[in-house]
């Protein structure tokens, strides 16, 4: 496995690789859902750069960038297991040498969901991830549906900058409790880890009633179910159109998904499930 932490190596050595190229873009503290990403990479392309970068950009709270956890070394002795190909793990200065001054404007896409919580979090995601794009040049890469809205904002942006680059997204991958891994999951305490499948069994439940049900009905269902539980406040719980992230009135309009963000104690976790 090479590791690099400069870039200019970095892609002299890829220049000398046959494509496909595949890249895994993550911020470390790797685990299953992360390494499902690789798998898949793996099996698409001829070489696959997982890259490990805390991207200081995409935190509107700079607690959450301090706790954010980092243990490299693990990292690396996991992709070593895994047989992966490439790490780049850069440095902040590396990464952005001049304060980044690029904007992007993804309307409507942006300002809902995730965006409408953490103002600033995704244009701090399109720049780390439309730099690695720019230094990796990979055919293809790689993202999580875990992060949903993170997904349907990179399509916008290879299609806004008209990238030659496959987005490919990957199911999210479960605890045997049903509890979507996360990095974040680390800083469950032992009582939240006990209740943090609750937001699995609520989106089942959602996912049963879905078409019986009214929308609002739904959203109450998985707002009382989570509720009756110690630790949990919740920001939203939507029905919203796949593609365009609307909120859905009645289930004709498109396909559906179930996105809920909430506190459990001063962790922020967030899943989705798709209804239709
Ligand atoms: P990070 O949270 O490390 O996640 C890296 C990738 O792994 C993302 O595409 C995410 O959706 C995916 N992932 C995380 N947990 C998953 C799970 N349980 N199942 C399937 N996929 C999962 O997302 C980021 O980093 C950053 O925003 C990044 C794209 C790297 C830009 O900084």
């Amino acid at each position: 496995m090479k590791i690099f932490n400069k870039i200019k190596p970095l892609q002299e050595y890829l220049a000398k690789q046959q494509r496909p190229i595949g890249l895994v873009p993550t911020m470390g503290a790797l685990h299953q859902g992360h390494l499902s990403l690789i798998e898949q990479s793996k099996k698409e392309n001829s070489i696959s750069v997982v890259s490990i970068f805390v991207n200081p950009l995409q935190f509107n709270d700079k607690n959450d960038f301090d706790k954010y956890p980092r243990i490299i070394d693990n990292d690396l002795k996991l992709l070593e297991e895994y047989k992966c190909d490439v790490v780049l793990a850069p440095s902040v200065d590396e990464m952005y040498p001049e304060p980044p001054q690029e904007h992007y404007d993804f309307g409507y896409l942006d300002q809902t969901l995730e965006g409408a919580y953490r103002p600033g979090h995704f244009e701090g995601v399109a720049i780390v991830v439309n730099r690695l794009f720019h230094i990796v040049k990979p055919d293809r890469a790689y993202f999580g549906k875990k992060d949903f809205q993170q997904y349907v904002i990179i399509k916008e942006l290879v299609k806004q900058q008209n990238l030659p680059i496959e987005i490919v997204a990957v199911p999210i991958v479960r605890e045997s409790s049903g509890l979507a891994m996360s990095s974040r999951n680390l800083r469950l305490n032992e009582q939240e880890l006990k209740v943090a499948p609750e937001i699995y069994k609520a989106l089942i439940k959602a996912k049963s009633l879905a078409y019986k049900k009214s929308i609002n009905e739904i959203k109450q269902i998985v707002i009382n179910h989570l509720t009756q539980f110690p630790n949990y406040k919740i920001e939203y719980v939507e029905i919203v159109n796949e593609e365009n992230l609307k909120p859905l009135n009645d289930w004709n309009e498109g396909k559906a998904i179930i996105l809920i963000a909430t506190w459990l104690g001063d962790v922020r976790l967030i899943d989705n499930m798709e209804l239709s």
